[in-house]
């Protein structure tokens, strides 16, 4: 990407990331959590982050809802907004796994374009896309906040699922889905991103 800065220089650190990750004795990575709203995200990033925690791993959760009551509270929901909510999310998110904690990022994330800019910040299979495939019929039923129905009564323009795109993953690292017409628990879930990093080292 462009920078609009110039006559700057890149400054090394005298301690790494692999010093890092030694002091904690795990490996920093981005767990990045797309899906519609309503699909469960957040649910899960908080439920992973519980369970990584109880197995003694530094994790931080990184909820879109939440990052836009501060870093990114400037930004709306047309494309270009979205796409630097990404933006700024992805090089945060980048940071935490360089500071080598597990960072989970819950966000909608509707471009796929978006996505693979953040997958491409991070070297050696450090993001792990997991993606949240619940039916839109779903999260409009569930509609937590409510914001399907304004959505839908046209008091909501641009609501992702209703009058702007989602764009699914094709080469996610992880899919989680109903199962039989049910929906796995928000623990099942983790357990599975969990199996995923555990397998992955
Ligand atoms: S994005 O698309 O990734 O930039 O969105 P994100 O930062 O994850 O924020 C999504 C939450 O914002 C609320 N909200 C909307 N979502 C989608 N479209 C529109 N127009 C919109 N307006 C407000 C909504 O509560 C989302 O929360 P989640 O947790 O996804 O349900």
């Amino acid at each position: 990407t462009l920078s609009n800065s110039t006559n700057i220089f890149w400054q090394e650190c005298q301690v790494g990331k692999p010093d890092r990750q030694k002091l904690l004795n795990q490996k920093g990575c981005v767990v990045w959590i797309t899906g519609l709203s309503g699909s469960g995200k957040s649910t899960l990033a908080f439920s992973l982050g519980r369970e990584l925690h109880s197995r003694g791993k530094l994790s931080y959760v990184l909820d879109g809802d939440n990052l836009r009551h501060g870093l990114n509270k400037d930004l709306g929901f047309k494309p270009e907004d979205r796409t630097e909510n990404i933006r700024r999310t992805g090089e945060v998110a980048k940071l935490f796994a360089d500071a080598g904690l597990i960072c989970v990022a819950s966000l909608i994330s509707p471009y796929r374009r978006d996505r693979d800019t953040c997958r491409a910040m991070l070297p050696d299979a450090n993001f792990i896309e997991v993606f949240m495939n619940m039916p839109l019929e779903l999260c409009e039923a569930r509609d937590p906040k409510g914001l399907y129905k304004l959505a839908r009564a046209g008091k909501i323009k641009g609501f992702t699922g209703i009058d702007d795109p989602y764009e699914p993953p094709v080469n996610c690292e992880i899919e989680l889905k109903q199962e039989n017409g049910i929906c796995p628990t928000p623990t099942l879930m983790a357990g599975k991103v969990v199996t995923y990093l555990e397998e992955k080292g």
